[in-house]
């Protein structure tokens, strides 16, 4: 294989269809901080998605469900930019109503607090549940973030996803999506989305946002990918329909606060997040993974992504 791409260069390249292409530690995109190098993609439009499409990659977001290796990866780090990261809300007027409205495209690249408070201003409603979640909109999409106040999937019409195979639009009703799962493959895509909305106030959208922040408040403000795992339902009676327990504070029950391995702790604060006190390694956090597991009698699904 040959051109700009392969190269380990400390500056960007350009590639053949206008991608840059640089080697950067991944431990600058994460909200935790950790991570080593890789050679990180950022594309502006679908010929470029393509080409970096064109060898083993994974898709980055905002960086804040992940933990990766010191070591780094092998494989290319995509990142959307340009036309990916563009944010058009006019309503469509053939699907929207007095009621409901369907935006233009959103891209899967854009911040999604930055994207919230645009829809607050507008009086939009519907995802202002999601409201302090640091993602990407595609990111948030694809692992349907969310809090007890709403998830990404309420807020969508459809989406438009991108892989080796090619670009497809579906709608949510196309995919299994759940609790933290969209049911879209790994390394597919969300390029970009166009958004479901209810017309309301800026005030009403606000006083729904400043609820879903309150919930937030007893959460650490140290760096962090957020919970480690997602809650467990339990299989016995005294819990119907699929109610959730905190998995939070099973680790808090656990007597889990605070512990530490090198320079990550499980945070004082709420005990299914963990946080780097400076200096975390990956390894670190795997190992403060591991002692929640062994310590909570419930088998536990990881929320984070661990990269490899
Ligand atoms: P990344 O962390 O970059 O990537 C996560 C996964 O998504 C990876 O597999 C990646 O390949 C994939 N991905 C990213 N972008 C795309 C794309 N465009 N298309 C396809 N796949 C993609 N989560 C919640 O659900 N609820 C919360 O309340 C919440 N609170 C948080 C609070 C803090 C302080 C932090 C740091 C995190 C919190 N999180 C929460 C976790 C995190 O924000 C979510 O998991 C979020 O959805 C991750 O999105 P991201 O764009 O940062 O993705
Ligand atoms: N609790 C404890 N100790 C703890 C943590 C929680 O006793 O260490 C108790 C709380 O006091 C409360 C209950 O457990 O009575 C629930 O706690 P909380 O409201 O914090 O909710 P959670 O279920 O622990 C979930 C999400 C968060 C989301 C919050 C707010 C998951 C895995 N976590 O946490 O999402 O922000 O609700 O809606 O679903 C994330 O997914 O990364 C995340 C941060």
């Amino acid at each position: 294989m040959s051109g700009p791409a392969q190269r380990s260069a400390p500056s960007p390249v350009v590639s053949q269809t206008g991608a840059r292409v640089e080697r950067q530690p991944l431990s600058r995109y994460t909200t935790l901080g950790v991570g080593g190098e890789a050679q990180v993609w950022t594309v502006a439009d679908h010929a470029q998605l393509a080409e970096a499409m064109s060898a083993p990659y994974r898709i980055l977001g905002g960086g804040s469900n992940l933990v990766v290796a010191d070591g780094g990866l092998s494989e290319r780090v995509i990142r959307l930019g340009g036309q990916f990261a563009a944010t058009d809300l006019t309503p469509d007027p053939a699907l929207s109503t007095p009621e409901q409205l369907v935006t233009g495209w959103v891209g899967g690249g854009v911040p999604l607090p930055g994207l919230l408070r645009r829809l607050q201003r507008l009086g939009y409603s519907n995802l202002e549940g999601t409201v302090g979640i640091p993602a990407q909109l595609g990111g948030a999409i694809w692992m349907n973030a969310g809090t007890r106040f709403g998830e990404a999937f309420d807020g969508l019409h459809s989406l438009e996803i991108a892989s080796p195979e090619g670009t497809r639009t579906v709608t949510p009703f196309d995919l299994p999506w759940g609790y933290r799962d969209s049911g879209i493959p790994r390394n597919h895509i969300v390029t970009r989305a166009r958004l479901k909305l209810r017309r309301s106030s800026p005030e009403a959208v606000q006083e729904r946002m400043d609820a879903a922040d309150l919930a937030r408040k007893g959460q650490p403000k140290n760096r962090t990918p957020g919970c480690a795992f997602k809650n467990p339902t339990l299989p016995n009676g005294d819990r119907p329909g699929g109610q959730r327990l905190s998995a939070g504070k099973l680790f808090d029950e656990a007597g889990l606060k605070g512990s530490r391995v090198g320079h990550a702790m499980i945070a004082p604060e709420h005990a299914n997040f963990i946080v780097n006190l400076g200096g975390a390694s990956a390894a670190d956090v795997h190992a403060l993974l591991d002692l929640m597991r062994e310590r909570v009698g419930v088998p536990l699904e990881l929320e984070y992504e661990l990269w490899p």
